[in-house]
């Protein structure tokens, strides 16, 4: 069965075959999931992940069941496992969109599950169809991913976008990252080690200027205030790195300002129309290598 569980599963002809097929839906609607159910069952907040799903499966002519409260409004309240739950869910639906607050969820469910299970994120682990419609962004809005250097900001301990992102540069030569983030802030080891045995040289550092000038890509990133396990540590935080237009004009020619969204006050309003501003397209994309991922899951 296909599950989409973390950005170490996928290879570059994969990932050549999905982008292909992402593009080619943009410009040649089908209705090739007929008949096709989709349940989305969210433990923890989404306005883009999950919409973005289904509106994949709809645009493709599936249909769509959805918990978008799962912790609160599902059996997870009464005390049922994740597990019974998915392999019950599994029998409603041909694939199951989870998002979960444990980091080890989706792997859990795939374990049962009678339909492939699509990781929407899960905890401070991965969101790997994020890294997808992230590096299909750098893709389209660059031409290509080999030879890049990409800026992380942000929150690098949390952020599973963050993680998911690396572990899938990883798979591309040439490319560089500079991890940006406040001592308390920094990146997992486990990403570090496994890019040094993949040799992708990186580079930490608080400074955000030092990042902007040599990065194709600047991927800013929210503090994960849902994270952190008193509100006066994320005080400390808060508002650490601000873009606004003036760093935008610092930014090397050509390149561009990514972010997963949803954001706080991590780039200002100012920016959103400037050339190097892609967020929002970044969210666009998404929806079309969703539906790429979706017709590859339910293909087998
Ligand atoms: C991200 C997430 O949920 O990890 N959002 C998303 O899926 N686009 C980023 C975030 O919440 O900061």
């Amino acid at each position: 069965m296909r599950h989409i569980i973390e950005s170490q599963q996928f290879d570059r002809e994969f990932l050549r075959e999905l982008f292909a097929e992402a593009t080619r839906l943009e410009h040649a609607p089908e209705q090739s999931l007929r008949g096709k159910i989709l349940a989305s069952l969210f433990y923890e907040p989404s306005t883009r992940t999950r919409l973005s799903f289904e509106s994949a499966m709809q645009r493709l002519g599936g249909m769509v069941l959805s918990t978008e409260n799962a912790a609160e409004f599902s059996s997870a309240v009464k005390g049922e496992t994740l597990e019974d739950t998915v392999r019950v869910v599994g029998h409603y639906a041909d694939t199951i969109a989870l998002r979960h607050y444990d980091a080890a969820a989706a792997a859990a469910a795939a374990a049962v599950a009678p339909v492939p299970v699509l990781n929407a994120g899960s905890g401070t682990g991965q969101h790997p169809t994020q890294a997808l419609l992230d590096v299909y962004t750098i893709e389209r809005e660059l031409g290509g991913i080999d030879g890049i250097t990409v800026a992380m900001v942000g929150d690098l301990r949390h952020g599973r976008t963050v993680r998911s992102l690396a572990y899938l540069l990883g798979k591309y030569s040439g490319v560089r990252i500079c991890f940006i983030s406040p001592e308390g802030l920094r990146v997992g080891d486990d990403i570090k080690e496994y890019l040094d045995r993949h040799g992708v040289p990186y580079a930490e550092t608080e400074r955000l200027d030092q990042g902007l000038k040599v990065a194709d890509v600047l991927y800013q990133t929210r503090i994960q205030k849902e994270r952190f396990e008193n509100p006066s540590q994320y005080e400390l935080f808060k508002g650490v790195y601000q873009i606004d237009r003036t760093m935008v004009r610092l930014m090397k020619q050509g390149s561009i300002l990514m972010h997963p969204l949803p954001r706080v006050d991590e780039i200002l309003p100012e920016v959103d129309a400037l050339p190097q501003a892609v967020y929002f397209k970044q969210a666009q994309y998404g929806v079309l290598v969703r539906m790429a991922l979706l017709k590859w899951v339910l293909e087998k």
